[in-house]
C-alpha cells in the first residue's frame, strides 16, 4: 500500500515555519472545537526556535488556555540548564504566551535515575490521557525534527528504543552527549497530526535516504497510523528530492 505522504518544500525556513504556523492555527482550532483542547508535543533542536518565535507572537490569536505542551524528548540534566529542551522552548515560547502553568507537562529530571524520569512522564501520559493498559495517547499534533544521522525524537539508529514498547523510554546513546528520554515509536505514530520540520543543506543527504529511499533509519520508521505524516522543507534541505515523492 502506498503510504500517503506530503512534502512541502518551502523556498526558506521563514516560509516554512509560516507554513506551519497556519497548520498549528488550523489543527488547534478543530482540535479545541472537537475536545475542548489541543494537545502537542514538542521536539527540542535549533531548527524549530524560529517558529517557536513566530508561535509567541500569537499570544492573543491562539486558544493557549485550551493548549497543552508535553515534550517529545529531554536531556538528562536540569531545566535550567541552557542545553536542555525545556528551557529551549520556554525561553523562545512558553514564557511569553499566556498559557496557565498547568498546561505546561516537562519531563521532569530531577529524578534518581533516567529510567525513572522515564517511567514518570509515562505515568504522567497514562493519566493526562486517562489511559488503560496498553493503550496509546493520541496527540493531535507532534513536531518533529530530523539528525543528520536519520534521527528523530531522541531515537537513535539501530538503538534498542526503537523496538520499544512502552510510551517514555530513557536512552543512553553511545555518541550522544546526554542520556536522553523520549517518547516511543508507538506514541509518535498514534498522533493525529506528525510533521517534521527540516532546514538546511547539512540534512539534504539524509532526507533524501529518508523520503526516496526509505532507508531504516528512525525518522523513516515514523509513517503514521494514517499516514498523517507532513515534512516541512526548506529548498535547501530539498536539495536531492524531486517534485514527485
Ligand atoms: C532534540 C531533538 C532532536 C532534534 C534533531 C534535529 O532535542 O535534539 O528532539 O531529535 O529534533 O536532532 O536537531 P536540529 O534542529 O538542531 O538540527
Amino acid at each position: 500500500m502506498r503510504e500517503k505522504r506530503q512534502v512541502l518544500i518551502l523556498k526558506d525556513i521563514a516560509t516554512a515555519e509560516q507554513a506551519l504556523v497556519t497548520k498549528w492555527t488550523a489543527v488547534s482550532e478543530a482540535a479545541v472545537k472537537e475536545s475542548g483542547r489541543f494537545v502537542v508535543a514538542l521536539s527540542g533542536g535549533l531548527t524549530p526556535i524560529g517558529l517557536f518565535q513566530r508561535l509567541a507572537l500569537l499570544t492573543d490569536v491562539l486558544p493557549w488556555s485550551k493548549t497543552h505542551i508535553f515534550f517529545v524528548d529531554e536531556r538528562f540534566i536540569s531545566q535550567e540548564h541552557t542545553d536542555s529542551n525545556f528551557y529551549l522552548i520556554k525561553q523562545n515560547l512558553l514564557q511569553t504566551v499566556k498559557i496557565p502553568e498547568r498546561n505546561i507537562h516537562p519531563i521532569v529530571t530531577d529524578s534518581e535515575s533516567c529510567s525513572l524520569a522515564a517511567v514518570t512522564y509515562e505515568q504522567h501520559l497514562v493519566q493526562f490521557f486517562k489511559l488503560s493498559r496498553g493503550e496509546l495517547p493520541k496527540f493531535d499534533l507532534i513536531l518533529l525534527g530530523i539528525g543528520e544521522d536519520g534521527h528523530t525524537a531522541s531515537l537513535f539508529p539501530a538503538d534498542k528504543t526503537l523496538e520499544e514498547e512502552r510510551l517514555v523510554v530513557a536512552t543512553d546513546f553511545p555518541l550522544v552527549k546526554y542520556k536522553r528520554i523520549t517518547l516511543t515509536l508507538p506514541v509518535i505514530n498514534n498522533a493525529k497530526n506528525i510533521i517534521f520540520l527540516v532546514s538546511g543543506k547539512r540534512k539534504a543527504l539524509v532526507l533524501k535516504k529518508i523520503i526516496k529511499e526509505a532507508a531504516a533509519l528512525p525518522a523513516a520508521l515514523v509513517k503514521g497510523k494514517n499516514g498523517n505524516v507532513s515534512f516541512y522543507i526548506d529548498n535547501e534541505a530539498a536539495l536531492y528530492l524531486s517534485e514527485k515523492q
